[in-house]
């Protein structure tokens, strides 16, 4: 499909203006970047595996009646999205400490939530995404009162949805980011999850062995990075499970 004009380009992602309008051709790079972008690497297969997971997340819910920008995957790296306007906060949700929540708080990271704990930053590298509160998110417009009814509801749905299909192969679901967009349609508008939702953006743990298989391994060293995300890939069925652990095959 063509693309046209590059629109942005972040630390790991591109967007091209799409084929009609309102589309947009959402680009994954193998970049990985850490700790606002401090660290950095360029990772062979992340860009491929971080598309085609975001692809199967996005697919569940958008069966299961959570709207996502999400239209349809083009290629290994490419996938077709609906253009919409980001909310400039970053959703974050806890159902474990870990993260910057245990350094904050002093809790062991891996310890169980009392209930599932949703935080806003806003999305400004410059400032490094700070924590923010709803009475900042009010003041200064960010979003309206009836977002943040709306962003809460999607939050904990991707949270129930997410938790659960990892669940079903063995993986706890410890945190996930999500990004929010306004999609207008005639008169009205309303909001989907967007962005991406992938390994680079969740924190997960193997429910046996403790074994991080997200973006820490990266962030912390602790190996390949395709090997972790290979892993998720395999286990929820998007690379046969007989394929070797060096180039893994994704499955179309
Ligand atoms: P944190 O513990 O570092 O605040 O991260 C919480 C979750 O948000 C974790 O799953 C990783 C994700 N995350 C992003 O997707 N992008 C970011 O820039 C940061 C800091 C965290
Ligand atoms: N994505 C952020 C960065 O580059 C932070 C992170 O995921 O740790 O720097």
């Amino acid at each position: 499909m063509a693309r046209g004009k590059k629109i942005y380009e972040g630390k790991a992602k591109i967007l091209y203006e799409g084929p009609e309008p309102g589309t947009i051709i959402q680009y994954f790079k193998d970049d990985a970047t850490a700790f606002n972008a401090e660290k950095r690497d360029v990772i062979d297969g992340k860009g491929a595996l971080n598309n085609r997971l975001s692809e199967y997340f996005m697919l569940g819910l958008n069966q299961i009646g959570v709207p996502t920008h999400f239209l349809k995957r083009l290629n290994m790296r490419e996938q077709l999205v609906r253009s919409c306007e980001i909310i400039p906060l970053e959703i974050i949700v806890r159902n474990f400490a870990a993260g910057s929540m245990s350094k904050r708080l002093g809790i062991e990271e891996g310890t169980q939530l009392p209930r599932p704990i949703v935080e806003y930053c806003y999305k400004d590298d410059a400032l490094g995404d700070p924590l923010v509160t709803e009475e900042h998110i009010a003041a200064f417009g960010w979003a309206s009162q009836q977002d943040m009814d709306d962003i809460l509801g999607l939050a904990l749905r991707v949270n129930d949805y997410l938790s659960g299909v990892m669940y079903g192969v063995g993986i706890k679901l410890i945190d996930f980011k999500i990004e929010i967009g306004r999609v207008y349609e005639g008169d009205f508008q309303r909001l989907v999850v967007a962005d991406e939702i992938s390994p680079d953006s969740c924190r997960l743990w193997d429910i046996e062995t403790g074994q991080k298989l997200d973006k820490d391994v990266f962030r912390r060293d602790l190996g390949s990075l395709t090997d972790a995300y290979a892993e998720v890939a395999r286990r929820l069925g998007l690379i046969p499970k007989n394929n070797g652990v060096t180039k893994p095959t994704l499955i179309n």
